[in-house]
């Protein structure tokens, strides 16, 4: 293992408890000499905590040494190298073990954003070189995802998801592209949402709100940045983005790079999106729209056929005719449309004209929608009748596919085109998503569960109403909702 900081310590680790003999260098010294320290002061807590018997830490501790030189790696079969994020330096140590090591042995890099043929570029030998590419912190992540290289042989390949099961680690096998699979495929999640905030749509408090209650996620998408660290997502997005010639698709917005400028990182620096308290709780304003007004009795259904949206708002105890007396609230749920083009198309009051998403789970929490110029005193009353029938609700201005639709429906068109590239398998696709960012289902799954033509017609509709390509379906999902397939559909 070479470079013991953050990450070289966590796959000494989990080399060693899969039974590996390891040799730890690090070219500043004393540095894994204190990587020794802390792996055993963790694996002594694993011990305490009853998750390792005594003697596997023991026998575990026995396999690790310190090396002094890069030259101790002769005998090695794997070198992993886990130094700083630069490529002549890595490049250069490569370098030097190609004219170390026996011709067999392998050599993997733990990089997060440079490609393992780069590195390579640097070697002669290159069938053996690949990457290896864990997440942190490294005893806890289950996942890695093995990088294949255009050189890269199979077997390499093959050897490297053996070990990293040794490792107790579930590999996958991925591309060797801009982001890889996790990094790449996690984007959708939070750039769509920066975009929202961005529009005035929403604020960043009510869009977490919606993706952990109408969607599932454990965590919102801006929380989930302060966790990571604006300072580390701002450049991960960049370097995709470039990385895929400027996709639309995957820009971020001009809000993610303020903040990274302005020092307002998230949890280290007690100040993201949102602000931290000296405990490192999260001062969150609410998200929750309340009002005074008395609740709505009776509204008209925009389309009388919706019969979706008629049997949830009954539901509520709100009196639903399909006749307009011109006075009374008129709501519709659109799928991919915002409530102005809703109410242009089908030439109805836009100032009395809101929209319900009626996408996801609507048991704690609603969306409502209005255009501009709506009678806050109409709107205000069906937000306290979706209040009085026991839902908390989310008040935004126009948006095209609301809050909920239009992530979701990005998650899933990001994770078609990495199916259609090939960065990886389908399966592996949401395998890695659900293991390596926590998601409550991957992003093929996710269309399926949407329906392949519910989220096409979300992605056009965006398309077409914003005018940006940044909403383009994917042709994986374009093809499979056509023919009516899963996205899963390998081919
Ligand atoms: P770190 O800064 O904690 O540790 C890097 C270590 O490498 C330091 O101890 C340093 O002394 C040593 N080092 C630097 N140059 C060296 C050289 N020429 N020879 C030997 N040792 C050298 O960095 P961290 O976070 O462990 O990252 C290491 C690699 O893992 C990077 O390529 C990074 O992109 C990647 N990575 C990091 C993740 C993270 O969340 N921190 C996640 C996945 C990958």
């Amino acid at each position: 293992m070479i470079g013991a900081g953050a990450m070289g310590r966590g796959i000494a680790q989990v080399g060693m408890t899969g039974g590996m003999t390891v040799l730890l260098f690090d070219a500043m010294a004393g540095a894994a000499a204190k990587a020794r320290d802390a792996i055993f002061a963790q694996l002594d807590q694993m011990v305490a905590k009853n998750r390792l018997e005594s003697a596997a830490a023991e026998a575990a501790k026995a396999r690790l040494s310190v090396a002094e030189s890069l030259d101790a790696f002769k005998a090695a079969d794997l070198v992993v190298e886990a130094i700083v994020e630069n490529l002549a330096i890595k490049q250069d140590v490569f370098r030097q073990l190609e004219a170390i090591v026996r011709p067999d042995c392998l050599l993997a890099s733990n990089t997060s954003s440079l490609r393992i043929a780069s590195i390579a570029a640097a070697c002669r030998q290159r069938d053996r070189i690949a990457g290896l590419h864990f997440f942190n912190p490294v005893p806890l992540m289950k996942l890695v995802e093995v990088i294949r290289a255009p050189g890269t042989s199979d077997a390499t390949i093959a050897t490297l998801v053996t070990v990293g099961e040794r490792m107790g680690r579930l590999p996958v096998v991925v591309q060797d592209s801009p982001g890889f699979l996790v990094n790449l495929g996690g984007r959708a999640y939070t750039q769509e949402a920066l975009r929202i905030v961005s529009e005035g749509v929403a604020t960043p408090a009510q869009v977490d709100a919606v993706m952990r209650d109408n969607w599932g996620f454990k965590m919102g998408p801006f929380e989930l940045m302060d966790l990571t660290g604006i300072d580390v997502n701002f450049p991960v997005s960049q370097i995709i983005h470039e990385g895929y010639f400027y996709d639309r698709r995957l820009a971020t917005a001009p809000l993610h790079q303020l903040l990274k400028e302005s020092g307002q990182f998230g949890r280290k620096t007690r100040q993201g999106f949102f602000a931290y308290d000296e405990a490192g709780k999260g001062v969150v304003p609410p998200a929750d729209a309340t009002t005074a007004a008395a609740p709505a009795g009776r509204v008209v259904l925009a389309d009388a056929d919706d019969e979706a949206l008629g049997e949830l708002l009954r539901s509520l105890g709100l009196e639903v005719s399909g006749f307009d007396d011109g006075d009374s609230a008129i709501l519709c749920a659109p799928l991919g449309e915002d409530c102005s083009t809703y109410a242009a198309r089908l030439k109805l009051d836009h100032r009395r004209l809101f929209a319900l998403d009626i996408a996801g789970k609507l048991d704690k929490r609603l969306t409502l929608m209005r255009a501009p110029g709506a009678r806050r005193d109409l709107f205000d009353a069906v937000v306290a009748r979706l209040h009085a029938a026991g839902r908390a609700v989310v008040t935004i201005h126009d948006s095209p596919g609301f809050i909920g639709q239009r992530i979701a429906a990005m998650v899933a068109n990001l994770g078609c085109e990495m199916a259609q590239i090939r960065v990886a398998s389908p399966a592996d696709i949401d395998k890695a998503m659900t293991l390596g960012l926590n998601y409550p289902f991957g992003p093929l799954a996710l269309a399926d569960a949407m329906g392949l033509e519910t989220v096409h017609t979300v992605l056009t509709q965006l398309q077409d109403i914003t005018g940006d390509d940044r909403y383009r379906p994917s042709l994986w999902l374009r093809r499979r909702a056509l023919l009516g397939l899963s996205a899963l559909t390998e081919d």
